[in-house]
């Protein structure tokens, strides 16, 4: 036996307790197959934790989350709580848990699998075997910048980033991008933005310790056509928090849905925070339709980057691919002769193969 592993799960709201549920399938089917010591804590964020106790995350939350190993989240948010002020919407627990555990560096892998190229609106030549990294700050610029301020007749963000923060996810770009095709693109608006100037000059301060990679810099209007033009033209793109958010959702849709989508967001000590890319899709929630794909990648990225377990990670991938590869679909990236699966048989089958 092996260390004890913690998990937090926090299924949230809409689709999320759908998709964490495939996600602790696979758990513990790797826990049994690979003989791995885990235990699973379960609690609230988001919505349903606004219902019960009038904030989006509660303390007691925070501290569990501190105390865990990893996190699994399946997503926040949804009409019933799309009136409230921004203070005080269920993304806020979201964004304060980024925060508190100084979840960082965000880690968006776009692959598109040949059996769901299909699935997306662009033509296949373009997205098949693709393969890219968008790294995103996720705990700093205009998302959590002071001051903030709305009232009726005008209202203001801050988009603010020190040296520090652009340093230690630029590092973090440059090591992904080491282990891969040694290409970094960094994006930001340095044609318009003073914190874009500064951006790309600890950017370049930082390759000069990484001189076999390949460093260029691009707008992110022209980043954004360009990964509908070219996208195998990237290897690792590195952007900010706002930048980089929108960038990843463009990401999704080479891959052919947003429902295959992973995510990893790590501090400095690869701690994790691992949920899929897409939200909490209230339209298709409860129906058993949604696509546990990108949530169980994720689990397959947690094994990676927190437990070091590779052959975990790789188990895992490969048994999505087996799916895939055997015709199975969820509807979000079925083909004509597809066999279409719900959330739950998709996520047994998944485990099955594991
Ligand atoms: C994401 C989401 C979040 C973000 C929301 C839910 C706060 O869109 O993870 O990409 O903007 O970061
Ligand atoms: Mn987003």
């Amino acid at each position: 036996m092996t260390k004890i592993m913690n998990i937090l799960l926090l299924p949230g709201d809409g689709v999320g307790p759908e998709v964490c549920n495939e996600a602790t399938k696979i758990i513990n089917a790797v826990a049994n197959s690979f003989d791995l010591d885990i235990l699973i804590d379960e609690d609230l964020i988001g919505g349903i934790s606004i219902d019960k106790y009038k904030t989006p995350i509660t303390d007691e939350v925070i501290s569990k989350a501190k105390f865990s190993d990893a996190i699994i989240l399946g997503g926040v948010g949804g009409p019933k709580w799309d009136n409230l002020a921004s203070k005080d919407k269920p993304e806020k627990g979201l964004l304060r848990l980024r925060s508190d555990l100084d979840f960082f560096a965000n880690l968006r892998p776009s692959i598109c699998f040949s059996e769901t190229s299909g699935a997306s609106t662009l033509k296949k030549e373009i997205i098949e075997g693709l393969d890219i990294l968008i790294v995103r700050e996720l705990t700093g610029g205009i998302y959590f910048g002071e001051p903030r301020e709305k009232s009726t007749k005008s209202a203001f963000n801050t988009m603010i980033y020190t040296r520090e923060e652009i340093e230690r996810i630029s590092e973090i770009a440059f090591e992904s991008a080491m282990k891969r095709n040694r290409k970094l693109c960094s994006v930001d608006k340095a044609n318009v933005l003073e914190v874009s100037e500064l951006w790309r000059e600890v950017v370049e301060e930082t390759s000069l310790k990484y001189p076999e990679v390949i460093l260029e810099h691009m707008l992110v209007d022209n980043a954004a056509m360009q990964l509908m033009k070219d996208p195998k033209q990237f290897d690792v793109i590195v952007s900010s928090n706002l930048f980089g958010d929108i960038l990843s959702d463009i990401g999704s849709m080479l891959t052919g849905s947003i429902g295959m989508l992973p995510s990893a967001s790590l501090d400095h000590k690869s701690k994790g925070l691992y949920e899929p890319v897409h939200g909490t899709a209230p339209d298709i929630a409860g129906k058993g339709v949604v696509n546990p794909i990108a949530t169980i990648l994720s689990v397959a990225m947690m094994f990676k980057y927190t437990f070091k377990l590779n052959q975990v990670s790789e188990k895992i991938e490969l048994a999505v691919k087996k799916a895939l590869s055997n015709g199975y679909a969820t509807q979000d990236i079925a083909l004509p002769n597809s066999k279409i699966l719900s959330t739950e048989e998709m996520g047994s089958l998944i485990s099955e193969y594991v």
